[in-house]
């Protein structure tokens, strides 16, 4: 159960050298712990700043932990000539490494917010090893009580909305052209309009025919997921649009009438391009692999389809994380994105570039109407944003798995793909939407 922790006693003893003892000693006892970082070998330091005033030694500058599969074999003040030994280095104020051990949080989501920073090391690192981390914190010591008070509104259903109109927008207050939703919708009008029937595709199935199998193997691949991904997300967006709707949120309704309808035709062009391009009728879901059923096939349905019998703001939320946030938002922007990058620095495939790029344009209003949507949640509900965290730390989680399971195929990736720019962009683009929510 999800608590907050009362204060029961001062807390200037943590990061003191007792404090730092017990500690470690816990993390020796921890069971749990030693399941979970099995894999982890690597000191770290914990950075403080500004410096506490508990800490007993005047050249400290955080805690420095020699962790080693599942144990921790030293934990000592951190000095400025540790620094060149350890591999990760993570910063953050004393309120916040508080706030992560009184709350045992995997600390991926502070990093992605900025509230804990990555001085040396990796985020693609940590964040495979996010469960160990979580599971150090929660051995750590803490030294309030922890009294579990229940919090309010963790998920509060909603009745269903009776059906019956009360008023028109249009007969009573008026449109609001000003909102956010019109004016994407305005931009859904002037840059949405292209056909992907007028694309010419000659030049494509000429280069087609001169290409390699294992280049033809990747640029199948590639499609057969972006190609299945548009077609899940053209199928499962009706039921967020009939919430709205019957929510009765005409400008967002307006808006999603685009949205939907660029969805389809993004569906429609890469069904039109295979089918003229490539020659032969590739097996696609060969390449459909189990991470990326998991989110394709299963989450995200489901999470779209929930709303028929839950409109919840929790429910709402929970779709629009694993639909804006991670499906388009993280996954489908960083595969176009290195996709087009590739195409174009080879000049290869014209026509899949100009599709491409209008493509891009077009998802990127859907994620801002997505971050719209999440944001006006938080702030009528706030006491969601807990769980709302979570539940995209497992998504982010979700999705990059499916980039390291699109690498595990190749030994050598054709064209100079390569793994480290896929996960590199896929977590920069989802920190800098997390950035932009009301977390
Ligand atoms: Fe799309
Ligand atoms: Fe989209």
């Amino acid at each position: 159960m999800w608590f907050n922790k009362k204060e029961t006693k001062s807390d200037t003893d943590y990061f003191s050298t007792q404090w730092m003892e017990s500690w470690k000693e816990s993390i020796n006892q921890s069971e749990h712990y030693k399941k979970t970082a099995a894999t982890w070998n690597a000191p770290l330091i914990l950075k403080i700043e500004p410096r506490p005033e508990s800490f007993d030694d005047d050249s400290a500058i955080g805690l420095y932990m020699n962790l080693a599969y599942g144990e921790c074999l030293e934990m000592r003040y951190a000095h400025e000539n540790d620094t060149d030994t350890t591999d990760i280095i993570l910063k953050a104020d004393r309120d916040t490494w508080v706030k992560m051990i009184e709350n045992s949080k995997d600390p991926t989501m502070a990093i992605m917010k900025g509230d804990i920073s990555i001085e040396k090391g990796s985020l693609i690192t940590l964040s495979t090893q996010r469960k160990a981390a979580s599971a150090l914190l929660k051995t750590a010591p803490s030294i309030y009580k922890g009294v579990p008070v229940p919090s309010e509104n963790i998920s509060p259903k909603k009745e269903a909305p009776d059906p019956t109109h009360k008023t028109f927008v249009t007969t009573s207050r008026g449109l609001n052209h000003e909102s956010f939703p019109m004016k994407l919708f305005q931009k859904s009008k002037q840059f949405g309009i292209w056909n992907p029937s007028d694309i010419n595709l000659d030049e494509d199935r000429k280069q087609w025919q001169t290409f390699s199998p294992e280049e033809k193997q990747i640029i199948t691949h590639l499609s057969a997921l972006f190609m299945a991904g548009e077609e899940a997300v053209t199928l499962d967006l009706l039921p967020l649009i009939q919430v709205i709707a019957k929510e009765g949120r005409i400008e967002e309704e307006i808006y999603l009438t685009s949205f939907l309808w660029e969805e389809a035709k993004h569906t429609e062009f890469f069904s039109r391009y295979v089918q003229t391009v490539m020659t032969g009728t590739p097996d696609f879901e060969q390449f459909h692999k189990p991470m990326y059923k998991i989110l394709f096939y299963e989450k995200l349905p489901k999470a779209l389809h929930a709303l028929s019998s839950d409109s919840s703001p929790s429910a709402q939320l929970h779709a629009a994380g694993t639909y804006n946030m991670i499906v388009e938002g993280t996954l489908a922007e960083t595969g176009y994105e290195a996709f087009s990058k590739m195409l174009t620095e080879n000049q290869l495939l014209p026509g899949m570039q100009e599709g491409i790029l209008k493509l891009k344009q077009d998802e990127s209003r859907h994620v801002a109407y997505g971050i719209y949507l999440i944001n006006r949640l938080l702030d009528e509900n706030r006491g969601l944003a807990d769980g709302f965290e979570e539940t995209l730390e497992e998504l982010l989680y979700d999705a990059t798995n499916i980039i390291m399971e699109i690498f595990a195929q190749y030994e050598i990736v054709p064209f100079g793909l390569k793994q480290d720019w896929f996960l590199d962009h896929a977590v920069k683009q989802f920190q800098h939407r997390i950035r932009k929510l009301n977390l």
